[in-house]
C-alpha cells in the first residue's frame, strides 16, 4: 500500500491511504494510535488544527522511530484568531508537530474565512516559503473553488470532501468541476455505508463483491475493503482511521486485494445513488462546530 499514490497538479504525489487523527481521536491524545499506525505501515497521516491533538500527533511520529522524511503529513487550517495570519497558524502547527514542513496544508472549511481569496493568497505564500509542499482545500463547493481560482497563482492540489457511495450522486457536479480543473478529490467518510448507515441498499452488493474477492485468498475480504477499493478504482485518496489495531491491518491489506470490475464499480455507483446520507451534516459531523445556524448543512445539500 505504501507504494500506491496519486499524482497532484504541482508535480508531487500523495500516498493513496491516510490514517486520520480526527473521528474518535479528536480532542484526545493520539500519540499511541499514530505511532502504531506508522509502525504498521501507514505513511500518510492526516491531522488538523481543529482536532486539537497535533502535539500528540508529533509525539506519535517521534515514538514510531520512522524518519519524518519517509512520511507524508497533512494538516488543515482552522478559523484564524483575531490578528493571526495563515503563516502564524501554520508555524504553530509545525511546532506542535515537531517538523519544519508539512506535505499538504488545507483550508479546512471555507465558510469560516471572511475573505477566502485573501486566505488563499496567504496559503500560496506558505508554499513558496517551503512551509508546506502542497496546498489545497477541504469541504469546498464549486462556488468556493471558483472564487479562489479567480485569484490563484498556485491552484489547489486537493479538495478533501465527504465521498462515499451515499453522496456519490450529490457530489457528481463538484467532482466533475474538480476533474476539469485538475484538483484531486480526497475522501473522508468513505466507510459511511458500513460504519454509519448500515442497513442501506448497498449492504448486499458489498457482501456479494467481498465474497467474490475472497475466493482463492487466505484473508477474507471485508465490505469495508470493497468500499476502499471502490475509491481506489476512482483514483480518490482514502482518508480513514480506526481505534482498532486489527482494522489498521485490514486497511493496509487493501493494497493486496485485486480490483473490483467495471460492472461492480458501476453497480456501487448506481445503488449508492438511490439514497443520500451526508454524515458531515449530522450529529457526528466534525463541521458541527461551525454550524450553529446550519448555514453549511443547508448549503451543502441544496447546492451540491
Ligand atoms: N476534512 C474534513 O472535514 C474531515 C471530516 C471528517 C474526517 N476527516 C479526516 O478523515 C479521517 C477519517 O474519518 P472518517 O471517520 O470519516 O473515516 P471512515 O473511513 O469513513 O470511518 C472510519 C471509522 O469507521 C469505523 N469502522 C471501520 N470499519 C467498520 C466496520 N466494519 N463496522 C463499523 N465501523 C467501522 C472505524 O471504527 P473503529 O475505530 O471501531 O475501527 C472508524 O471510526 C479523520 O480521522 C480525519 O482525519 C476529515
Amino acid at each position: 500500500m505504501a507504494g500506491l499514490s496519486v499524482a497532484l497538479n504541482d508535480g508531487s504525489h500523495m500516498p493513496w491511504l491516510a490514517f486520520g487523527s480526527g473521528t474518535s481521536l479528536r480532542d484526545k491524545d493520539a500519540s499511541k494510535q499514530i505511532s502504531n499506525a506508522i509502525k504498521a505501515g501507514f505513511v500518510h497521516i492526516d491531522c488538523a488544527q481543529m482536532y486539537a491533538n497535533e502535539e500528540s500527533v508529533g509525539n506519535g511520529i517521534a515514538q514510531s522511530g520512522v524518519p519524518r522524511s519517509s512520511l507524508y503529513l497533512t494538516t488543515k487550517l482552522d478559523k484564524l484568531a483575531a490578528g493571526q495570519t495563515v503563516r502564524d497558524a501554520l508555524i504553530a502547527s509545525l511546532a506542535r508537530l515537531k517538523t519544519d514542513y508539512v506535505d499538504l496544508f488545507l483550508i479546512h472549511v471555507p465558510i469560516v474565512h471572511e475573505d477566502i481569496q485573501a486566505t488563499w493568497t496567504q496559503m500560496e505564500r506558505c508554499r513558496l516559503e517551503g512551509l508546506t509542499r502542497s496546498i489545497g482545500v477541504s469541504n469546498f463547493q464549486t462556488k468556493h473553488l471558483e472564487e479562489i481560482l479567480r485569484v490563484a497563482v498556485i491552484p489547489p492540489a486537493v479538495n478533501q470532501i465527504e465521498f462515499h457511495p451515499y453522496v456519490f450522486k450529490a457530489n457528481k457536479p463538484l467532482v466533475k468541476y474538480m476533474m476539469d480543473h485538475n484538483v484531486v478529490a480526497a475522501s473522508f467518510g468513505g466507510l459511511t455505508p458500513i460504519a454509519r448507515v448500515k442497513g442501506g441498499p448497498l449492504d448486499s452488493v458489498l457482501g456479494r463483491i467481498a465474497k467474490r474477492l475472497s475466493e482463492n485468498r487466505t484473508a477474507t475480504v471485508t465490505e469495508g475493503q470493497v468500499l476502499q477499493i471502490w475509491l481506489r478504482k476512482k483514483g480518490i485518496p482514502c482518508i480513514t482511521t480506526t481505534s482498532n489495531a486489527n482494522r489498521m491491518l485490514e486497511y493496509l491489506d487493501v493494497g493486496r486485494v485485486p480490483d473490483i470490475t467495471e460492472e461492480e464499480e458501476q453497480e456501487i455507483d448506481d445503488v449508492g445513488s438511490t439514497v443520500h446520507h451526508r454524515f458531515v451534516t449530522g450529529p457526528i459531523g466534525e463541521l458541527k462546530f461551525y454550524m450553529a445556524n446550519d448555514r453549511l448543512s443547508n448549503a451543502l445539500d441544496t447546492e451540491l
